[in-house]
């Protein structure tokens, strides 16, 4: 057992390894699993629900104020990693709310007071990754990075784009070539990171930005995708808020979408923990929903029954639905495009959550999912369309009779409705402003501050070009 009060630990029950919280690693180093930050809780000041009342009263400030604002770390002791309160870099993120959607229950055949939307579109890059970005950064800030990194499907990217501005690293997002919704790439825009627009989807983004900070460790880039543990402590907030709305009551149902599946693992550890403190006696159910055109989850979980399994999980099994995608040429594709996503890294914490709180995998398809949009719009705050796939599959599996009609069932709106205002204009109107804006004629930026998307061919030396880097790091066994 570590000494310290955090550490980082292997997932893999035959490994787990344990490494530092002042290390820096993307998978561990010895067996390759994902890593968690666990802590010794006995050796911690024991969390209790009452500590973090009202510390949302603050108006954030100075100090420890500031993290009193954050709806991130008022829940500090649930996420004790850092060292001291300096090392946090926070910018007020989290004030979210849990809303009784009451409309929108009679809607899909709910019983009102008994179905609540989690709104994290109130973030302040407009969705839920801003929880897990903070968190992030503090880790980056500890471990005196100053150049981080992330491939995205564009909410990721806006978010680190804003935290790096304001907290002096510099940032680096790769996207896919027309693969991002506009609201989300003008965010990394304006925000100054340097935006790579790779040819390739979200899953080729994601290889090149590992291989980049892992294999090249002389361009001393951060990784901020959600393999890094340190991110997915800082999405468990969302849940803590949940259950600080609820009076810590645990609803029945936590209903999420997944693409990368990093919020729902980190969803699993929360109650894990809450469990093991004794801050809870039962656990929520998860259902966590794709797209019917990025559904490797459901597929591998639903139709071919790959199960946690203890951490013993079947690769084989994985292996194989990856080859058939390669074989037949399939690639992620939905109109929600923050999880279009065909190799979701977190598979592995994803089972892990799913065997924890008895979990379900559903998918919906793009219809259903702007269907539920538009209701969300109609009875809620809005949001973009991979966030209405929690309430479409809420609805599903309601009709299917899995959700009882008093069960108490929360969805996560994970994301703002103006981040894909295209969508919406499209299911309303029928007018495709993406197509017109790809047909308008494209004039040269002028701006002062103009910062263009560098548009870069998805190969390992044109992006250590692309970075500023000698061409030369990239080795003959990188390529
Ligand atoms: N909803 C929205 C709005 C998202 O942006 C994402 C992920 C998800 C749901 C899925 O969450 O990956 O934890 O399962 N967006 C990532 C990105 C991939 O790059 O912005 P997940």
């Amino acid at each position: 057992m570590p000494t310290d009060h955090a550490y980082q630990q292997c997932i893999h029950p035959d490994c787990g390894a344990t490494f530092s919280v002042d290390e820096v690693h993307v998978a561990c180093p010895q067996c390759g699993s994902l890593l968690d930050v666990r802590y010794n809780w006995d050796r911690l000041v024991t969390p209790k629900w009452d500590m973090f009342e009202y510390r949302w009263m603050t108006k954030g400030e100075h100090g420890k104020g500031a993290l009193d604002f954050s709806g991130v770390w008022r829940f500090r002791e649930l996420m004790p990693f850092y060292h001291k309160y300096e090392d946090v870099v926070t910018i007020g993120e989290g004030r979210t709310n849990l809303q009784d959607a009451r409309k929108l229950a009679r809607h899909i055949g709910h019983t009102p007071g008994k179905f609540h939307l989690q709104y994290e579109g109130l973030n302040p890059t407009g969705s839920f990754k801003d929880n897990g970005m903070t968190a992030a950064f503090t880790h980056a800030n500890m471990v005196g990075a100053d150049k981080v990194a992330c491939a995205s499907t564009g909410n990721t990217s806006a978010s680190l784009a804003m935290f790096a501005d304001m907290a002096g690293f510099k940032g680096v997002v790769f996207i896919g070539s027309g693969k991002i919704a506009y609201g989300k790439l003008s965010q990394a825009l304006d925000y100054g990171a340097l935006t790579l627009q790779v040819q390739g989807d979200f899953d080729a983004c994601l290889r090149r930005v590992k291989q980049i900070a892992v294999e090249i460790p002389q361009l001393g880039i951060y990784l901020m995708n959600s393999v890094n543990p340190f991110r997915l402590e800082g999405q468990k907030a969302i849940m803590f808020r949940v259950l600080e709305a609820r009076g810590w009551n645990v609803p029945d149902w936590i209903i999420v979408p997944g693409g990368n599946l990093g919020n729902c693992s980190a969803f699993g550890k929360a109650f894990m923990e809450l469990k093991e403190l004794g801050l809870i006696d039962r656990v929520p159910r998860l259902a966590v929903i794709q797209a019917t055109g990025a559904n490797p989850l459901y597929t591998l979980f639903e139709k071919r029954g790959l199960r946690w399994n203890g951490g013993r999980w079947d690769k084989d099994m994985r292996n194989a639905l990856y080859a058939e995608y390669d074989d037949q040429g399939i690639r992620a594709h939905t109109i929600a495009s923050a999880i279009e996503i065909g190799r979701p890294v977190n598979l592995s914490k994803a089972l892990r959550a799913l065997d924890y709180m008895d979990g379900v995998v559903r998918e919906v398809d793009d219809e259903t999912i702007l269907e539920h949009k538009a209701m969300v719009g109609r009875y809620g705050f809005g949001c973009e369309p991979a966030s209405a796939a929690s309430v479409a599959g809420a609805h599903m599996l309601i009709d299917e009779g899995i959700i009882n009609k008093d069960d108490d069932v929360v969805c996560i709106l994970t994301g703002h409705q103006l981040k894909d205002p295209d969508a919406t204009v499209k299911y309303h109107t029928g007018i495709d402003m993406k197509a017109i804006q790809e047909q308008a004629p494209h004039t040269e930026p002028h701006g002062k501050l103009s910062n263009t998307p560098v548009p870069v061919a998805d190969d390992l030396t044109a992006i250590v070009e692309a970075l500023g880097g000698d061409p030369s790091l990239v080795t003959a066994a990188l390529r």
